[in-house]
């Protein structure tokens, strides 16, 4: 293929996601309706992104520390003293209730000799390290040693605990390790009005599965961004949720998105062969598994 036959909008040629949309008999939200997909380059990506430890030191430095990262959710910290740890690379996070409107993140590490403060997710009414028992009001300011007399040199603001940026959107907290990043509803943009429908502030943790997988982050992520996989790794889902026809669209510097239709059959499979019924029966079935498993 030459370079003029190559093409930069490559789409799978048969019904799109916003074909879909239009046979729906019922007004679709605006933000569904949008496409922007502009061509980013077609450049193969070096194997060593994925394997390199210096790479990945350069990811830490400037993403890792630099980025907004969801931490939880307000209501896993509904009181002032609760608190929940996060915990990214080799960093640990406390992060906090300090007050009823107002959520706080310090490094969960010891001023003294770097203990973390906290182990476990929970309440506290201050924070007093477990190894000496320097001890910290929920809001970082530094409340006693057990012998200050050894401690004269240093002051109160000198033992304030160092913070990160915290940022709330939809019930979700979010922390910066970064306190000259830019602010959380900037990099969020687009993302607000998207959503604005969907009243995530309203909505609560029902269950929680995690997983800590030995690979690059990268692996991963992209393993979860794409549908391309999805005929042959699971091909029991085709008869209700289309895969090679997800749109993909990037938004701004932050904000991606990647979209396949429900309650409709893989583009892949011929239509005639997937009668609503099956469509239905088939969701049904995955879902009652999906939920007998947990209860
Ligand atoms: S390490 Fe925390 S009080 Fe000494």
């Amino acid at each position: 293929m030459s370079q003029q036959d190559f093409d930069v909008h490559a789409r799978f040629k048969g019904e799109s996601y916003q074909d879909i949309l239009d046979r729906d008999s019922r007004p679709v939200p605006e933000c569904l309706r949008l496409q922007e997909a502009p061509y980013l380059g077609s450049e193969s990506i070096p194997a060593e992104h994925y394997t390199d430890p210096q790479r990945f030191k350069l990811e830490v430095e400037k993403m890792w520390m630099k980025t907004w990262q969801m931490a939880c959710r307000l209501e896993e910290i509904p009181n002032v003293g609760d608190f929940q740890i996060y915990e990214i690379i080799d960093q640990s996070v406390l992060v906090v209730r300090s007050e009823s409107d107002r959520v706080q993140a310090f490094y969960n590490s010891c001023l003294h000799r770097g203990r973390k403060l906290a182990t476990q997710p929970g309440h506290k009414a201050e924070f007093r390290c477990p190894f000496h028992g320097f001890c910290w009001q929920l809001n970082g300011d530094f409340k006693e040693s057990p012998s200050p007399w050894d401690y004269q040199h240093l002051t109160d603001e000198m033992l304030q605990l160092p913070e990160l940026q915290v940022g709330t959107w939809g019930g979700f907290v979010f922390v910066n390790f970064d306190v000259s990043a830019k602010p959380l509803m900037e990099v969020i943009g687009p993302l607000d009005w998207h959503f604005k429908d969907w009243h995530l502030e309203d909505r609560f943790i029902k269950y929680h599965v995690a997983k800590v997988v030995p690979c690059n982050w990268k692996v991963i992520a992209e393993a979860f961004m794409e549908s391309q996989h999805a005929p042959i790794t699971h091909p029991q889902i085709m008869t209700h949720v289309t895969d090679v026809n997800s749109q993909y669209d990037v938004f701004s510097d932050y904000v991606t998105r990647q979209i396949s239709a429900g309650a409709e059959p893989s583009p892949l499979l011929d239509r005639r062969d997937v009668p609503e019924s099956r469509i239905l029966d088939d969701m049904m079935s995955r879902r009652y598994k999906q939920f007998s498993d947990v209860y």
